[in-house]
């Protein structure tokens, strides 16, 4: 609309509706101007951090560990969450069921008190917390009740009176939740009345229950600034005591929740539902519908260490901000084991775009592709990785038996394919270089027989779900010129890594020359004549290859030392950086641990960086069953301890997605970084552990000095062989002491003399006894 022109009979009311529009636009303006909360939770705040029981993942629950930890890991303003049980004399303790079996020592404390009451109708048997007083309390234990938990920890693990908590540790918020009322009442203690008392002492900001009676006994208990009252929903199918209703039937009726709590508590599957193989379906409503009622909505059933719907990749992250950042809603509170991982994604991870800006750098390298969502070396993997934001894919090469360079995981097709299963079962041969058993190896198929074949996801965890079911045969594997291409065509990714084992093996007894296969691929698809700007890295664990490469000039080499090792000599590494520009280690040469402890950190790392060799580090999983319990079950935290604490240069994963994602993560552009994303103190887990269940010391020669006790690697012994290719050679001084002999797989390779044979470089060493400077575990 133009404002100045017009006829002059229209002028007046023109000017007049100029004067309206730019009133609103103005309006629209300071509207649009106001910073609007991000947050899409009933307040506008960010959702609250509920720490169930306290750092319940980690120490007993309901224990003053649990609760310290809880409060000094997690984010500004979290809510500690005590399950009050009655004792006895009417006392409120904190534990989270009516009977103790299951979370402390009681039975073999008081072998004898087991008892049986009705609960909600039903006989039930145990060790009910109303048969002990306060004083025979205090001399049970607190212990984790699952599995999945360590044992070990037995510091402050008495059981927690209610009050104690509170005046103690003085939380942000402090939540009571009384999940049997009714039972209290019927053997007549009064829980109305301990909360009532205990509010004057101290401040409860939230009491929640299952029973709606209960509700209407503390209404108008409690001042005006009294504690929040949430109706917490059981499963669905499970009955009300109050209004004999289904809690899903109550569910159709939020207005009248409204009417006597000001929030509800809800497991996981009533926003976001799953199928019966642990997809996600798509959310209900509620989490809207609760909001429009006016209904706070809390969710629990957090936990790092139990199964969640396959759409996250075993990424509590992910979980978390599907509940609270997903467009459509925010839930208003989290109930976790886990706290520390709940406040670092509403803190950290939410509301960062998959365009946010890189706040750390390092390389997010993939381990055979994205194989935990795909089978590895699939074009489907590869395609996730780059989706999911990796800067290097990779490929390990293996030869068909008619010379077609392909990735595959292995050298052997029966564990990353249903081979075993199709009549080219027949192949299956004995080599004793790689396996004492049979297996169908890949340069016993043609590229065409390989090609048909039906890829297979590989779970590494036995003990744990399988990873996607859903895609367990998907994709094919791809020839290498293929996996180049695909990697050509991303503008995401700064390299590609291309693997390379067994090449002695397959030059000399399968006439295969993986190398050249190689060199001929990256030339035919364009990476050796400046067509692409994707670089590309060799890696093997056989410097021998990498020396070839090396002379190319145009490859970044990588030397992957597959063994623990504990420490590295400068001379291990001078030899390393005549063939090398990067080294692979693995987890356990950065953070050793003893029963999935951390007990130190080595300085591996650092000897190399100072080198000036880039370490990057495999392998990172997203599955809890791969960390020790030091990184709290959380691929994010373990990452984070080896970027910021570490200082690698890149991380090797199957689970791409998290490493690119911790990258953007808002938390580490801050100028005091927040507890939840600190690395984590190495060894610190330790110290909450009881002399009698520490981990096993690790050997004394580890803490052995260099200086104490080195010795110089051998010369160089130059040997010459004219009639054979290769020769293993180790004309070692003196026997090798058992320890050395440990070590002496990787000691081989780096102290190590040069020996030119046939246009080859060898690296053989030797170790004397007592000369131990590069140890491995196994
Ligand atoms: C013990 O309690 C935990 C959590 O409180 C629960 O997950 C587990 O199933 C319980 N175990 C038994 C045997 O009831
Ligand atoms: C429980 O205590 C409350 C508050 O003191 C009181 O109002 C109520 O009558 C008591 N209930 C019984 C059954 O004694
Ligand atoms: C609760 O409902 C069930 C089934 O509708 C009925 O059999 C039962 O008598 C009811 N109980 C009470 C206390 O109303
Ligand atoms: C919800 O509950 C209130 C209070 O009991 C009742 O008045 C209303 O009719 C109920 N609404 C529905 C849809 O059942
Ligand atoms: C979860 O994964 C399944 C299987 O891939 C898919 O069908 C479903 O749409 C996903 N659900 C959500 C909410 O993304
Ligand atoms: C991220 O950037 C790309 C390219 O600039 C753009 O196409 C995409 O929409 C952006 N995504 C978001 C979430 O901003
Ligand atoms: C590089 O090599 C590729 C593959 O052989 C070829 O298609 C391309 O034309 C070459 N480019 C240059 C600049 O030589
Ligand atoms: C490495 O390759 C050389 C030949 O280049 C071979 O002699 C040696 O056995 C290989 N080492 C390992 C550990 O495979
Ligand atoms: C590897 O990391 C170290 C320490 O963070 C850094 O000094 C070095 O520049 C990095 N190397 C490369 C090639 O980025």
């Amino acid at each position: 609309m133009n404002c100045r022109r017009g006829n002059p009979t229209m002028r007046a009311s023109t000017v007049l509706l100029c004067g309206v529009v730019l009133i609103q636009l103005f309006a629209a303006q300071i509207h649009s101007q106001r910073p609007k909360s991000p947050w899409q939770t009933l307040s506008g705040d960010a959702p609250l951090v509920i720490a169930r029981g306290g750092f319940s993942g980690l120490f007993p629950d309901s224990s003053i560990d649990a609760y310290t930890f809880a409060m000094r890991t997690s984010a500004a303003g979290v809510v500690l969450w005590c399950d009050v049980q009655l004792t006895k004399d009417g006392q409120g303790i904190c534990f989270p069921d009516l009977t103790m079996s299951n979370g402390s020592n009681v039975e073999s404390v008081y072998p004898k008190r087991q008892k049986i009451y009705p609960v909600n109708g039903i006989p039930t048997q145990g060790w009910f917390t109303i048969d002990f007083t306060l004083r025979d309390v205090k001399e049970i234990s607190l212990n984790p009740g699952i599995w999945t938990r360590s044992d070990m920890f037995n510091g402050n693990v008495e059981i927690s009176v209610v009050q104690k908590v509170a005046t103690m540790l003085k939380p942000d918020g402090f939540w009571l939740n009384v999940q049997h009322d009714a039972f209290y009442a019927q053997q007549n203690l009064n829980m109305s009345s301990f909360l009532i008392s205990t509010s004057r002492i101290v401040s409860i900001d939230y009491i929640s229950s299952p029973e709606m009676n209960f509700f209407r006994k503390i209404a108008g208990h409690f001042g005006h600034a009294g504690p929040s009252f949430v109706f917490q929903f059981l499963e669905k199918e499970e009955i009300e005591p109050t209004t004999n209703q289904t809690y899903g039937s109550i569910l159709r009726n939020l207005t009248f929740v409204k009417m006597f709590a000001s929030g509800i508590l809800v497991p996981k599957s009533y926003i976001l539902p799953l199928d019966d193989n642990q997809y996600l379906l798509p959310p209900t409503s509620l989490a809207q519908d609760a909001h429009k009622a006016g209904l706070k909505v809390y969710v629990l059933g957090f936990a790092n260490d139990v199964d969640i719907a396959y759409n996250y990749s075993f990424d509590p992250v992910s979980e978390y901000l599907s509940f609270i950042d997903n467009g459509d809603f925010s839930v208003d509170g989290v109930l976790s084991a886990f706290p520390i991982t709940a406040s670092a994604s509403v803190d950290c991870f939410s509301h960062i775009g998959s365009n946010a800006t890189k706040q750390v750098d390092f390389l997010v390298i993939s381990k055979n592709g994205a194989s935990a969502d795909y089978p590895g070396c699939t074009n489907l993997a590869y395609e996730k990785a780059i989706k999911d934001g990796a800067d290097v894919i990779d490929c390990s090469v293996q030869m068909s038996s008619d010379g077609k360079p392909f990735c595959s995981s292995s050298i052997d097709l029966e564990g990353t394919t249903t081979v075993a299963q199709t009549p080219l079962r027949d192949r299956s041969v004995t080599i004793p270089e790689i396996s004492s058993v049979a297996r169908i190896y890949t340069f016993s198929l043609t590229w065409s027989e390989i090609r048909n074949l039906t890829p297979e996801i590989i779970s590494p965890y036995t003990d744990y779900p399988l990873r996607n079911p859903n895609e367990k045969n998907s994709g094919k594997l791809i020839l290498l010129s293929e996996f180049l291409n695909l990697a050509k065509e991303s503008t995401s990714l700064s390299s590609v890594m291309v693997s390379i084992e067994n090449a002695m093996y397959l030059r000399e007894k399968q006439g295969l020359d993986v190398i050249k296969a190689v060199l001929d691929t990256l030339a035919e698809t364009g990476y050796r004549n400046g067509t692409t700007n994707t670089k590309v890295m060799i890696q093997s664990t056989n410097s021998s290859v990498l020396v070839d490469f090396k002379k190319q000039n145009q490859y970044q080499t990588v030397y992957k030392i597959q063994e623990t090792v504990r420490d590295i000599q400068d001379s291990g590494i001078e030899y390393i950086k005549k063939f090398a520009d990067a080294v692979v280690i693995q987890k356990q040469s950065v953070f050793p641990e003893a029963d999935r402890f951390v007990t130190r950190k080595t300085n591996v790392v650092e000897r190399l960086q100072k080198s000036r060799l880039s370490v990057y580090v495999e392998l990172f999983q997203n599955e809890f069953a791969s960390q020790p319990y030091d990184f709290f079950s959380d691929a994010t935290i373990e990452i984070n301890s080896y970027i910021t604490g570490i200082g690698i240069n890149g991380t090797i994963t199957e689970f791409p997605f998290t490493a690119a994602r911790y990258k953007r993560n808002r938390c580490l552009g801050q100028k005091q970084t927040p507890p939840y994303m600190t690395p984590v103190k190495t060894g610190g887990l330790l110290k909450n552990i009881s002399p009698t269940s520490l981990p096993p010391a690790e050997a004394p020669r580890l803490v052995i000095t260099d200086a104490d006790v080195f010795e110089p690697p051998l010369p160089p012994v130059v040997q010459k062989s004219p009639k054979s290719a290769v020769r293993t050679s180790s004309t070692c001084a003196q026997e090798p002491s058992r320890q050395t002999q440990l070590a002496l797989s990787f000691i081989l390779s780096v102290f190590a003399s040069l020996m030119r044979e046939a246009g080859y470089l060898y690296l053989i060493g030797c170790q004397q006894p007592g000369g131990v400077a590069v140890l491995s575990d196994e």
